[in-house]
């Protein structure tokens, strides 16, 4: 019976999501090159049932989306696509020619669920981007191989991490996809806020690697609250370790 339960539920949302996304999809395409970062941050929090709906503080992913639209990256990584949320603003703020790749795990069973979301997020760029979706493990080095070949000699501007949060995880993602970074391009991490284990996010453990790591860099943390126990911003410079900017520069 729970189990019966279990994959009624799933149906349904699986039914109510395919309808949002039939419902939307227009309206998403046509929102966007000519609104501010703060006014698609709001978009993706607030309109279209909440189907964009990212997994960040708003006023983290704000700042950050200002950030990136000052940039306007022409090649952006992203490894996390999950709800689309951020692949959107990426591609709202990034260069109208940009070239975006997304990388989420594989669904598995859930195929179909998977095709409704590719065709849905398909729908999301603007008709000069080039986007590729690759449902593979970031850290598998034939992902890797895959991008490397997608990138043609390409360098990457922007690079975000928000994919498998224990420190071996985003170790590893680092180290197989920040050689790819241009320099002078930018390395993101999600997360960098300490997860107090005994929570639900006890395996997250980006800020052990970003402390690690910040200070090789010139770096910015966008943090609402350091006692907020998820989420916080880490920026890195990929540019070479200056000895004169031992620390991050705060943004709060
Ligand atoms: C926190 S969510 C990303 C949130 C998204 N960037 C946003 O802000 O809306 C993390 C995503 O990373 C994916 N993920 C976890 N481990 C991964 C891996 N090894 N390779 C690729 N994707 C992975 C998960 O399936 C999940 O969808």
């Amino acid at each position: 019976m729970k189990a019966f339960l279990n994959w009624l539920k799933k149906a349904w949302n699986f039914l109510t999501y395919t309808v949002q996304c039939i419902r939307y999809y227009k309206s998403i395409q046509r929102t966007g090159a000519d609104m501010s970062a703060g006014q698609l941050v709001d978009a993706i929090f607030h309109r279209w049932g909440g189907i964009l709906k990212p997994i960040q503080v708003p006023y983290e992913i704000r700042l950050f989306s200002e950030l990136v639209e000052k940039n306007q990256p022409q090649t952006v990584l992203e490894i996390g696509t999950a709800n689309g949320g951020t692949l959107f603003l990426f591609s709202r703020l990034a260069d109208k020619n940009a070239h975006i790749i997304s990388i989420d795990l594989p669904m598995g069973l859930m195929r179909l669920y998977f095709f409704i979301r590719l065709l849905f997020f398909k729908s999301i760029p603007l008709s000069g981007q080039t986007l590729n979706l690759l449902r593979s493990n970031s850290q598998k080095l034939i992902t890797k191989k895959k991008i490397e070949k997608i990138l043609n000699g390409k360098k990457i501007d922007l690079l975000y991490i928000d994919a498998d949060h224990s420190y071996e995880g985003v170790k590893k993602d680092f180290e197989l996809y920040s050689p790819l970074v241009t320099p002078g391009g930018i390395i993101v991490f999600h997360d960098i806020v300490h997860h107090p284990s005994g929570t639900t996010a006890h395996l997250a453990e980006v800020d052990r690697f970003w402390n690690e790591i910040k200070t090789q860099y010139h770096c910015v943390e966008i943090v609402e609250n350091w006692n907020q126990w998820w989420a916080g911003i880490g920026i890195l410079t990929k540019k070479h370790l200056n000895p004169n900017i031992p620390k991050c520069n705060k943004v709060i």
